[in-house]
C-alpha cells in the first residue's frame, strides 16, 4: 500500500521502567538549583550574552548548551559538568543541524519536493552521523512547519503546504534523525518544531501573529507534528508568534492538552531562543519573573537562551507559587531523554572521529542522489532537454551560478563554510572537453540586511555602484552572445529565505528577469536553472524560456546534480510541494482549499481577482520528466462502504516514451459534502514508480477512517461523515482520471 505509515518504535516497558527508577534516583539527589540547571538551556556564542558556562557547569551542571560547534570545548564542558558539578549529570550539546552538517543536502523543502521520505531519511541519517560525530547530541529539526504563503522566509525549511506530504517527510526526517531508538550513538535527537501554526504568520511576515480555527490547526498545521510523536520524536520546541492572541510558547492547549493529553508525548518541550523572555515582549508577562511561570505552567519544560527559568524558577518555589513537584515534573524529561540515548554512559566524543566520518564517500554519493531526486522539471519546450555533451561553447550566466552559499542554501550550521560543487563547477565537470565561458551579471542583495550578515560578515555581498551594475550586465550578455547554449542559473541568494527572510515580492531579486529578456533576445537556445528557496512567481520564463529547472537549494553537491540533470544522466523526476503563485499578492496559495459559492469560471461574480488568473503558474505535485506517462484503469474495491471500514483504490501507470523515468503517482479525494465544507482535493497518497520504456505498473491506495476521518468546526471533534467521494489519481493535484464512491452508515 502506498498510503504513507508511520512507525513507531519506543523502548521496551522494561528499560522505560529502569530509567524511570534511575530518574527517580538522580531527582531525590538534587538541589533545587540543579533541578532548575536541568531545565535552561545556555548559550554558548558570544553573540548571545548568557551567563559563563564554565562557571554554571561547575556551580550547577546544565540542561543544554547551543550555539557552539566545537568539539574539543565539548569535552571540556562535559569534564566540568560531570566532574565538578554537584550531580554530575551530562550536558545535551544542541545545534541547528537542519540539512547536513558538514555534508548539505537539499533544503528540506528540496528534500519534500523529491516525494520520496527515503530521500529525508538517508539525509538526515548522514546529517545525525557527521554532527555526532562532533560531539552534537541534539539537533533542532525537523522543521515541519505547514507553509502556504511563499513570502514567509522559512518555507525553505518546511515540506511545503500539505498535511499529508508532510506528515510523511516529518516522520521521515525523524527516523532520519533519530533512528529506530534513540540509544543508537551514530545518532542525534530530533526536535519537531516549531509548534504550532508559524507558518500562517499573518501577511507572510516572519514572526508574525498568527489566527488559525482549531478546524485549520487539526486538519492541516498539527498533522506533521503528530506524525513526529508517533515516529517517536524526542523533543518538541515551542513556536515564537502569537497563536489566536496567546504566545504559542505558553500555550497550554498546545504544551499540555493536545501534545502531552491527547498525542501521549512523553519526551521534553524546548522554547524557541528567548522566546520565555519574549513573554514580556508579546506583552502576554508582566515580567521575567511572571512569564517564567507562565511559561513552565503551560507545560514548556526548557527556557532556551533567556535565562528566566535560571532567574527566576527557585524563587517561584521557595515562596510557594510554585511547586517542586511540577519541577520534577518538568525535569523528569529531560534527564529521561539523557538517560535514554546512553549520555551517562558515553558523554565524551572521539575528537578524532569527525574527519573520517565526513570523509566516507556515500556521504557526498548520497546528498548527490538527494539532489537529483529532488529537483523539478517545470518546462521543457520540445524536448530542449537533455542537452547533448557534444556542445562545444556554453555560456553560464548569473548571479547564483558559481556561488557555493546559494547552492548550500538556508541554515548552515554555525561555523561552517560552504563548500559547494556550484552549477558553474558541475557544468564544467561534465563538459570537460567544451568551452565554458561565465559571467555573474549584476550581484542580488536584500534591501534590508539579514541579522545573519551582521553575525557572520563573511556572507555580506557587497553593493554594486550603478555603474558597476551596468557594466556586469553587459559583461553577461556579451558572454552569452559567443555560446552556443546558455545556462541561466537564477535565484536567491542563501539569505534571502530562511528566518526573518520574508519578502513581499515573489519575483526574481534585483536585475535577473531583465538579464533573463537580454540574453532570451540573443536568439540563442536558453535553459534556466533555479536556485531558489521559495516558489517564485517567473510568469515570462514560464512563457519564453523554452527550459526551467527548478533545482532549489540542493547542497553540497548540488552543481554535479544539476549537470546530471540537464545532460540526461539523470532523468528528473520531482514534484513541487508547493505551488507556485504568478504574483506573490496571490499568497497564501493551495490547491487543498475549499470551495466558494461563485468559483473561478463561473459566468458571473466570480470570486476571483479582476486582474489576473488566481490559478497558480504550476500547481501542487507538478513536475515533467523527459518520459512520459499515461494514466489508466483507475478501480475501487467497492462503489460504497460503511463508515469505518476501508476500500482499496488501484490505478496503472505507464511509460508511453522511450526512456526510463519516475512518476509520482498521486491520489486525491475530495469529499462532496457533510457536516463541514471540505478541501476540494486532499493528497491521500502518493507513491515514486520508476518505470522503463513501454513498462506498466498498477499502483495501491488504501481508504479508509484515517484517510476519511476530520476534525469538523460544526461536530467540535473528529468525525466521518456518511457522503460521496470524489478520488483522482495522476500526476499533480489537477489529475482528472475520476472515480466516485459513497461512505454510508
Ligand atoms: C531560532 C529559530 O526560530 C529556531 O528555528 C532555531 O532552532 C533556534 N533559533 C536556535 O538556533
Amino acid at each position: 500500500m502506498n498510503n504513507y505509515q508511520n512507525h513507531t518504535k519506543s523502548a521496551s516497558s522494561k528499560v522505560k521502567k529502569e530509567i524511570a527508577e534511575r530518574v527517580n534516583v538522580l531527582l531525590a539527589k538534587m538541589s533545587l538549583e540543579e533541578k532548575v540547571a536541568q531545565l535552561a538551556q545556555i548559550s554558548g556564542a558570544d553573540f548571545v550574552p548568557g551567563p559563563d558556562a564554565e562557571e554554571v557547569l561547575r556551580k550547577t551542571g546544565a540542561g543544554s548548551l547551543l550555539w557552539l560547534n566545537d568539539t574539543k570545548r565539548f569535552n571540556e564542558l562535559q569534564k566540568i559538568a560531570i566532574d565538578e558539578s554537584p550531580s554530575g549529570i551530562p550536558v545535551l550539546f544542541a545545534l541547528d543541524v537542519i540539512h547536513g552538517y558538514r555534508t548539505i543536502f537539499p533544503v528540506p523543502l528540496a528534500m519534500a519536493s523529491s516525494w520520496d521520505p527515503e530521500v529525508a531519511v538517508k539525509s538526515q541519517a548522514i546529517a545525525a552521523k557527521e554532527a555526532r560525530a562532533a560531539g552534537i547530541h541534539w539537533t533542532f529539526g525537523p522543521m515541519i512547519d505547514i507553509a502556504r504563503d511563499a513570502r514567509w522566509g522559512r518555507i525553505v525549511e518546511g515540506a511545503g503546504e500539505d498535511p499529508y506530504l508532510g506528515s510523511a517527510m516529518a516522520a521521515a526526517q525523524v527516523r532520519g534523525f533519530q533512528g529506530e531508538d534513540i540509544s543508537d550513538p551514530e545518532r542525534v535527537v530530533a526536535c519537531a518544531k516549531h509548534f504550532a501554526g508559524y507558518g500562517a504568520a499573518e501577511g507572510g511576515r516572519d514572526y508574525d501573529e498568527v489566527f488559525l480555527s482549531e478546524t485549520e490547526l487539526r486538519n492541516t498545521y498539527l498533522p506533521p507534528f503528530k506524525a513526529a510523536v508517533e515516529a517517536g520524536v524526542g523533543t518538541f520546541m515551542s513556536a515564537y508568534m502569537d497563536l489566536n492572541h496567546v504566545p504559542a510558547s505558553a500555550s497550554r492547549w498546545l504544551l499540555r492538552e493536545v501534545l502531552r493529553e491527547e498525542w501521549g508525548f512523553e519526551g521534553f518541550v524546548v522554547s524557541d531562543a528567548m522566546a520565555v523572555g519574549n513573554l514580556v515582549v508579546q506583552g502576554h508577562a508582566r515580567d521575567n519573573r511572571d512569564a517564567a511561570q507562565r511559561a513552565l505552567v503551560a507545560g514548556m519544560n526548557m527556557d532556551m537562551a533567556a535565562n528566566a527559568y535560571t532567574e527566576n524558577l527557585a524563587d517561584l518555589v521557595n515562596d510557594g507559587t510554585l511547586s517542586m513537584d511540577l519541577i520534577d515534573e518538568m525535569v523528569r524529561p529531560i534527564l529521561t531523554i539523557k538517560a535514554q540515548m546512553g549520555l551517562f554512559e558515553n558523554p565524551y566524543v572521539d575528537e578524532g572521529l569527525l574527519d573520517e566520518v565526513v570523509s566516507r564517500p556515500e556521504h557526498k554519493q548520497t546528498s548527490r542522489w538527494a539532489a537529483q531526486r529532488s529537483m523539478v522539471l517545470l518546462r521543457n519546450e520540445d524536448n530542449l532537454l537533455p542537452l547533448s555533451d557534444k556542445l562545444k561553447h556554453v555560456a553560464v550566466i548569473g548571479p547564483v551560478a558559481d556561488s557555493m552559499a546559494a547552492t548550500e542554501g538556508s541554515w548552515m550550521v554555525f561555523g561552517h563554510k560552504p563548500a559547494a560543487v556550484t552549477v558553474l563547477q558541475g557544468i564544467k565537470d561534465k563538459l570537460s572537453g567544451a568551452k565554458v565561458t561565465f559571467a555573474p551579471g549584476p550581484a542580488i542583495r536584500r534591501d534590508f540586511p539579514s541579522f545573519f550578515e551582521e553575525m557572520f560578515p563573511e556572507s555580506k555581498i557587497p553593493e554594486q555602484t550603478p555603474a558597476e551594475i551596468k557594466a556586469a550586465f553587459t559583461e553577461a550578455v556579451a558572454t552569452a552572445k559567443d555560446a552556443e547554449l546558455i545556462i541561466m542559473v537564477l535565484g536567491e541568494n542563501a539569505d534571502m529565505a530562511g528566518e526573518a527572510a520574508s519578502r513581499g515580492s515573489l519575483d526574481l531579486p534585483g536585475k535577473q528577469e531583465e538579464l533573463l529578456k537580454a540574453v532570451c533576445a540573443l536568439g540563442k537556445p536558453v535553459v534556466l536553472v533555479l536556485l531558489n528557496g521559495r516558489p517564485l512567481s517567473i510568469n515570462w520564463a514560464s512563457e519564453n524560456v523554452p527550459a526551467i529547472l527548478e533545482a532549489w537549494e540542493p547542497g553540497t553537491e548540488g552543481g554535479h546534480a544539476v549537470a546530471d540533470i540537464l545532460f540526461g544522466d539523470v532523468n528528473p523526476g520531482g514534484k513541487l510541494p508547493v505551488c507556485f503563485p504568478r504574483n506573490g499578492n496571490h499568497a497564501p496559495m493551495y490547491y487543498g482549499h475549499t470551495l466558494s459559492h461563485q468559483p473561478e469560471g463561473h459566468p458571473q461574480y466570480s470570486s476571483r481577482y479582476w486582474d489576473s488568473p488566481t490559478t497558480p503558474l504550476y500547481p501542487f505535485g507538478y513536475g515533467l520528466s523527459y518520459a512520459s506517462f499515461e494514466f489508466s484503469n483507475l478501480t475501487l474495491s467497492a462503489a460504497q462502504i460503511a463508515a469505518g471500514k476501508s476500500l482499496t483504490v488501484t490505478a496503472e501507470v505507464k511509460n508511453t516514451s522511450k526512456v526510463a523515468g519516475d512518476e509520482v503517482v498521486q491520489l486525491y479525494i475530495h469529499q462532496k459534502w457533510g457536516t463541514d465544507s471540505r478541501p476540494i482535493r486532499e493528497l491521500k497518497g502518493f507513491e515514486r514508480v520508476t518505470l522503463q520504456p513501454g513498462e506498466s505498473k498498477t499502483v495501491r491506495f488504501e481508504l479508509g477512517e484515517k484517510e476519511l476521518t476530520y476534525w469538523s468546526t460544526n461536530a467540535g471533534k473528529w468525525i466521518q461523515d456518511t457522503a460521496a467521494f470524489d478520488v483522482w489519481v495522476g500526476s499533480d493535484s489537477q489529475a482528472t482520471l475520476h472515480a466516485e464512491f459513497e461512505v454510508v452508515a
